[in-house]
């Protein structure tokens, strides 16, 4: 397989499609397993997760529903920085168990944001599902449950991964090259 170049950086395949097949098919497994009779709702985080989330509920047997929502950045009051706001959940979760769908958890800020949001339309419990994890780079108290590969601290690309809007359409997943000096 050969390499890709987006905004003048290089990338090398990293995860394969076939073994992100048959991990998201594990996960599937798993899920169902630990949701049998409870309807899940899966909430897809876009724009990111979209591939995984696609591939993944498929894997759900029994009823299940999905919902996509956005997370709407604005600058904060000075010491809070950036916060991150909910837009497009119309869908009711009170005392449902809530799946949360994500591309990549890296320092987790956006996922705890989320999951403390979610928190508070009281559903029964909420799980987060990611393709992705970086577990070196965490700095918050949200541990996602189910996770497709955790990998090191490096920039990655593909899959629903985006370097500047590019790159979501590959579908092997691939890393940043070590640039030599
Ligand atoms: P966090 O809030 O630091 O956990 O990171 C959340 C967001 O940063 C993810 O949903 C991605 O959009 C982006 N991100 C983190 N690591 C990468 C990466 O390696 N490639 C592309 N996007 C990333
Ligand atoms: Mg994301």
């Amino acid at each position: 397989m050969k390499e890709v170049t987006y905004n003048g950086l290089t990338f090398e395949p990293y995860i394969l499609r076939e073994e992100i097949d048959k991990r998201v098919k594990e996960l599937g497994c798993e899920i169902n397993r630990d949701c049998k009779g409870k309807r899940p709702l899966f909430v897809c985080v876009l724009t990111g997760a979209f591939p995984f989330a696609s591939d993944l509920f498929r894997e759900i047997e029994g009823d299940a529903e999905i919902a996509f929502i956005r997370l709407k950045s604005y600058e904060g009051t000075a010491s809070t920085g950036t916060i991150r706001q909910v837009m497009g959940l119309s869908e009711e979760i009170e005392g449902r168990t809530v799946i949360v769908v994500e591309d990549i958890v890296d320092t987790g800020v956006t996922i705890k944001n989320l999951v403390d949001q979610l928190r508070e339309k009281n559903p029964s419990e909420i799980k987060v599902a990611t393709l992705l994890f970086k577990p070196e780079s965490l700095r918050t108290d949200v541990h996602p449950d189910y996770v497709g590969f955790s990998i090191p601290p490096k920039f990655i690309i593909g899959f629903g991964l985006d370097l500047n809007g590019l790159a979501r359409n590959l579908n092997d997943i691939y890393v940043l090259k070590e640039q030599a000096d």
